[in-house]
């Protein structure tokens, strides 16, 4: 057996060197060291022979195995070469090329400016909420004190889905959310006072123009406990500003109507592009408009279940597109939307 075993190497390493291409090699892998192969034809023979015979025999199987495993991968390694300098001779590959750069991914500039705001109003102790964007009319407006024919929905052009799909009912229709301030409702109505909330989210509105899309992003903000003030939504939204658009800003607040809040609160920050004092971007005044707000009005608190005579609260609502426009000094909303990859790797 021994014998036999000395003549199996002698064949096996003839046959690797004059083997030509992968497929060959394999071929001899499995001839030799196959779980049916030559090697395995001995080992099964081994039980009959006498102790010292099988220790013997065992030790010489196992040099054999290790050598011819070398001699294989040489003989891979061989017939890998000789079939890329076919290639080259062929000139199908030019190794002198410049290698194609990887390219990794990129965070969306509306992704990034969203995980920003969040980030800053964590740090003030609000938490994330969601909410869907296939909402029912009531949370979307009537809850919040728009109720039907009321001329505020004029102001927010809805989009309907159809009711045969969604249960909907004449009482009740279905719309895509024109803003995430329906939220505030679901939040409310699944916890007691008080609340620290911010609730990011895609909105749909009939619009389309160099500063308005038909979906765009933003985050809502609902604070609510027991004497909370004006003074405190002033005082937050400014701290937001000074975190999100740099310590030197400013914050201005113009009297404004929201049928949710009262009173109600447009917030301008002092132009980034200017510090001030005055630009095209700003339209010479200054200032740029980032975000709607207001004290929560007492209606919307009977609606989600809280009592208006025991709490009170602020809101407010800033479109994410416009953050980002304003922080990147991008000038054209729509190109946010194009996946362009040369646009997003810019930022
Ligand atoms: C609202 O949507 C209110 N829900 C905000 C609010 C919340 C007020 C809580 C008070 C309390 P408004 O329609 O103004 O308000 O939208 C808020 C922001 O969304 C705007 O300031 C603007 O930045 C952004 N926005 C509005 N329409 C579009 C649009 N079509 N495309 C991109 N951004 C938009
Ligand atoms: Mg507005």
């Amino acid at each position: 057996m021994l014998e036999r075993l000395q003549s199996i190497t002698e064949t096996a390493n003839r046959e690797l060197e004059s083997a030509v291409g992968l497929e060959a090699v394999e071929a001899l892998r499995v001839k030799y060291l196959g779980k049916k192969g030559e090697l395995a034809g001995i080992m099964s023979g081994m039980g009959k022979l006498a102790p010292d015979e099988r220790r013997a025999l065992g030790e010489k199987a196992n040099v054999v195995k290790a050598e011819l495993e070398t001699k294989i991968s040489a003989a891979i390694l061989r017939v890998q070469e000789a079939a890329l300098e076919a290639e080259l001779k062929g000139a199908r590959i030019d190794v002198t090329l410049p290698g194609r750069g990887r390219t990794g991914g990129h965070r969306h500039p509306v992704s990034q400016t969203l995980e920003d705001i969040c980030a800053v109003f964590a740090r003030l102790g609000f938490v994330v909420e969601q909410g869907p964007e296939i909402e029912l009319d009531w949370y979307n407006f009537e809850a919040l004190n728009v109720p039907a024919d009321h001329p505020a929905r004029d102001m927010q052009d809805t989009f309907y889905v159809d009711g045969n799909t969604l249960q909907a009912s004449h009482a009740n229709p279905v719309v895509l959310r024109t803003h995430t301030s329906p939220v505030q409702i679901r939040t409310m109505l699944n916890q007691k006072p008080p609340v620290r909330a911010v609730m990011p989210g895609r909105v749909y509105r009939k619009d389309s123009d160099q500063t308005h899309t038909p979906m765009f992003h933003q985050v809502e903000g609902l604070l609510v406990d027991t004497k909370v003030t004006f003074a405190e939504l002033k005082g937050t939204l400014d701290a937001f500003a000074k975190a999100f658009f740099g310590a030197k800003s400013k914050t201005r607040f113009r009297p404004s109507f929201f049928p949710f809040t009262e009173p109600s609160a447009e917030v301008d920050v002092s132009c980034v592009f200017c510090s001030g004092k005055g630009c095209r971007v700003c339209k010479q005044t200054g200032w740029l408009e980032v975000l709607g707000s207001g004290m929560v009005h007492p209606n919307v608190f009977k609606h989600a279940g809280y009592d208006p005579s025991q709490v009170t609260g602020f809101a407010f609502g800033m479109g994410v597109e416009r953050l980002a426009m304003l922080r990147y000094g991008i000038d054209d909303l729509r190109t946010m939307f194009e996946n362009d990859y040369r646009f997003v790797a810019q930022f």
